[in-house]
C-alpha cells in the first residue's frame, strides 16, 4: 500500500472541494496546489504555486506518486497543464488523471481548444494517465441561468442543449479512477437528463418562483452550428450521474446569489 500524498491541483475550487474529503474517507494523505496559502488539517497540507506562472509546480509534485489536475480557468488550461506535466515526469509520478470537458475535441471555443491540448499534453507525457470528460456541472448551469434571469427578458438559443452533471458525482468517479490503474481516456460523464437552454433557465425560475419571458434567439456562426449539432452532447456511450438539476435546484433553494 503506496502512502505517498496525493497532489489534487484545483482542490480549493468547485470540484476539487468534494475531491479532497472522499480521498481522506479513502486514506489518502493529500496534498492541495493552490496560488493562496492555506492552513493545514486532517491530512491535508497546502503547497502555494501557480500553474501558469509556473511557480512551486516542482514543490508540489515531489515525492508524489498520483496527480489529480482539477485546476482551470476560462483560460490557459493548455499552459497550465503542459508546466504540470514537465514538473511530474520529472519527479517520477506514475499516474496523472485529469478532467477535461465533452466536446474538447469538437467545439470550435478557445476553452475547448485549450482543454484539448491539456489532454494532448497529458496523453503524449510519458506518465500513464487517465481522462474524463464531463459534461457542465449543475453549478455552472446555475450560475448561467441565474445571470440570464436577471435580464428582464430571458434569451433562450434555440437547439443549444446542456446535460449537466452533479460534480458530487463527477467528483467520486475522479476518485475512483484516481485510486484504480491508468485506463487513458475513459467513457464520458454526463448529467441523467438533455435540456435546451431556455428549459435549464424555466427550471431555474420556476424553483426561485419568478417569472421571466423567454425570447428565442439563434446562436450565430460555426459555434451555433456546432452547438445545434450536439457537439458539446455524449448522447451515447456516456456514463451518467445520478443526482438531478432538479433536486440540485431544491438544494440550493435560498442560497445566497442562486
Ligand atoms: N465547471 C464546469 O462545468 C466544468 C465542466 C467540465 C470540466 N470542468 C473542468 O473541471 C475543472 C474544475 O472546474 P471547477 O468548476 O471546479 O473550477 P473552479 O471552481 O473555477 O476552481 C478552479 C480551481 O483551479 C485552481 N487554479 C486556477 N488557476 C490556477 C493556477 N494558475 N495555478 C494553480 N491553480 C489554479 C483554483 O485554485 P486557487 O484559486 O486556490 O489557486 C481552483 O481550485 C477545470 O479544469 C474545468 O475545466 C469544469
Amino acid at each position: 500500500m503506496t502512502t505517498s500524498p496525493i497532489l489534487v491541483t484545483g482542490g480549493t475550487g468547485t470540484l476539487g472541494r468534494h475531491v479532497v474529503p472522499l480521498l481522506r474517507e479513502a486514506g489518502r494523505d493529500v496534498r492541495v496546489l493552490s496560488r493562496h496559502g492555506h492552513a493545514a488539517g486532517d491530512g491535508v497540507r497546502y503547497v502555494v504555486g501557480d500553474l501558469l506562472e509556473d511557480e512551486g509546480v516542482e514543490a508540489a509534485v515531489a515525492g508524489v506518486e498520483t496527480v489529480l489536475h482539477l485546476a482551470g480557468g476560462a483560460k490557459g488550461d493548455d499552459r497550465a497543464t503542459a508546466n504540470l506535466v514537465r514538473a511530474a515526469r520529472q519527479a517520477g509520478v506514475r499516474h496523472l488523471v485529469y478532467i477535461s470537458v465533452i466536446g474538447a475535441d469538437r467545439l470550435p471555443l478557445g476553452y475547448f481548444r485549450a482543454k484539448r491540448d491539456a489532454e494532448l499534453a497529458v496523453a503524449d507525457s510519458g506518465i500513464p494517465w487517465t481522462t474524463l470528460r464531463a459534461a457542465q456541472f449543475h453549478d455552472l448551469a446555475l450560475k448561467t441561468a441565474a445571470a440570464m434571469a436577471k435580464l428582464p427578458v430571458v434569451p433562450s438559443p434555440g437547439g443549444l442543449r446542456w446535460q449537466p452533471v452533479d460534480s458530487r458525482d463527477v467528483a467520486a468517479r475522479l476518485v475512483e479512477l484516481a485510486l484504480d490503474r491508468p485506463a487513458g481516456l475513459v467513457p464520458d460523464l454526463a448529467g441523467p437528463t438533455v435540456y435546451g437552454l431556455g428549459e435549464l433557465a424555466r427550471g431555474y425560475l420556476r424553483s426561485r418562483g419568478k417569472r421571466r419571458p423567454l425570447l428565442p434567439v439563434r446562436l450565430p456562426g460555426k459555434v451555433g452550428r456546432a452547438y445545434r449539432a450536439g457537439d458539446n452532447l455524449t448522447l451515447k456511450g456516456a456514463e451518467t450521474g445520478h443526482r438531478t438539476w432538479e433536486a440540485f435546484l431544491a438544494e440550493r433553494s435560498g442560497a445566497p446569489g442562486a
